[in-house]
């Protein structure tokens, strides 16, 4: 299964690297359909933290205010060794491995794109993680969501936001992580507003609860992570992420888990949660759903896969061999990235009953 999610990723690597090319073909839809998780809420609610733990490395700019203006693309590839690196799409032949720096560039770039002003734009950062450390998943950093517009912003920002993030998460095969402050009312969630509104069974979504350890005294978390408050079809998971302080005191990240395990373990009300509280199994969990959601996607992304090959195909006929253009060798690698996928589904069909169980 390793196997599928990674290929998915090299497919979505590979249609985004064409670009406009694909606009006449299946490809845009492929790219559409192909699983992502989305994270989405309140401004400064904590999005940027939650990723960046689930990632388990610093590489995100984060802070009060609107710091994330574009959204992020981040893909984790898990690689054998102890190598760790990170490249953008947009610097195809950089390769980092100071992740500060990958910080530095993920807010030039946004620069680049918004001029130094407060502006969002729809246009993605497309960033990669190699790593032993990681599990394959393509995360999507969004914009937070916003009530009203602050000095030097159109008042239309709002709604552009929420339209951004729409565009994102109302895709069927979008897995949304719904993020919420545990230190404001649930009622007035952004990110439960909007995941309902696209998902209304709460099917693909996750509910995140940040900033539990900023909750007022006498007040915990208990009815919302058992489900009471607001019910979802997959359990909620508590975290507690670093502080500004923390952040501004360069508290890592192997010293914030430690003390988040600490936390859940050790807070009375929290303690019969404790084995699933926390980045660390977030992540797990969503490694695992993201599985399940492309396992019964399969068969829609398998004939849209037959589609882009043959048409692939006919493209490439035209162009002519040898490949000489740009262009056609990205269409040749989607080629035989989906030849891979539809041999490696069949593969997988093989063990597999109608109805979806292993044999
Ligand atoms: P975003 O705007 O939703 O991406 O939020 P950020 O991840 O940038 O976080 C906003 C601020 O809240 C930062 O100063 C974080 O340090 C702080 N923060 C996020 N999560 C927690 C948490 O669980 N506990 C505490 N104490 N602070 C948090
Ligand atoms: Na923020
Ligand atoms: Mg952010």
């Amino acid at each position: 299964m390793e196997n599928l999610i990674s290929l998915v990723n090299k497919l979505q690597q590979a249609c985004t690297a064409l670009g406009d090319h694909g606009e006449e073909s299946a490809l845009p839809t492929l790219w559409d359909s192909l699983p992502s998780i989305a994270v989405v809420g309140g401004q400064s609610s904590g999005k940027s933290s939650v990723l960046e733990s689930v990632v388990g490395k610093d590489f995100l700019p984060r802070g009060s205010g609107i710091v994330t203006r574009r959204p992020l693309v981040l893909q984790l590839h898990r690689i054998d060794g102890d190598r760790e690196y990170a490249e953008f799409m947009h610097q195809p032949r950089k390769r980092y491995t100071d992740f500060a720096a990958v910080r530095k560039e993920i807010a030039d770039e946004t620069d680049r794109e918004t001029g130094r002003s407060k502006q969002i734009s729809p246009v993605p950062i497309h960033l990669s993680i190699y790593s032993p450390n990681v599990v394959n998943l393509t995360l999507i950093d969004l914009p937070g969501l916003t009530k009203v517009a602050v000095e030097g912003q159109p008042d239309s920002i709002v709604q552009d936001i929420e339209n951004m993030v729409r565009s994102y998460i109302e895709k069927p095969n979008c897995i949304i992580l719904a993020v919420s402050p545990a230190n404001q009312d649930l009622a007035t969630s952004d990110a439960i507003k909007i995941s309902r509104e696209v998902d209304p069974k709460g099917e693909r979504t996750f509910g995140v609860l940040t900033k539990i350890d900023l909750m007022d005294k006498g007040t915990d978390a208990v009815d919302i992570l058992e489900g009471r408050s607001y019910r979802l079809q997959h359990p909620w998971v508590g975290v507690v992420n670093r502080s500004q302080q923390d952040i501004n005191k360069n508290v890592d990240m192997i010293a914030a888990r430690r003390r988040e395990r600490e936390y859940f373990s050790t807070t009375p009300e929290y303690k019969h949660l404790a084995p699933r509280m926390g980045s660390e199994y977030l992540a797990k969990m969503l490694s695992k759903n993201l599985e399940q959601v492309i396992k019964s996607r399969i068969p829609g992304l398998q004939s849209l896969i037959t589609k882009t090959i043959a048409e692939l195909e006919t493209e490439l006929n035209r162009l002519g061999k040898p490949i000489a253009n740009d262009a056609g060798g990205k269409l040749y690698t989607i080629m035989e990235i989906c030849r891979m996928f539809d041999s490696i589904y069949k593969e997988h069909l093989d063990g597999v009953r109608p109805g979806g169980e292993k044999v």
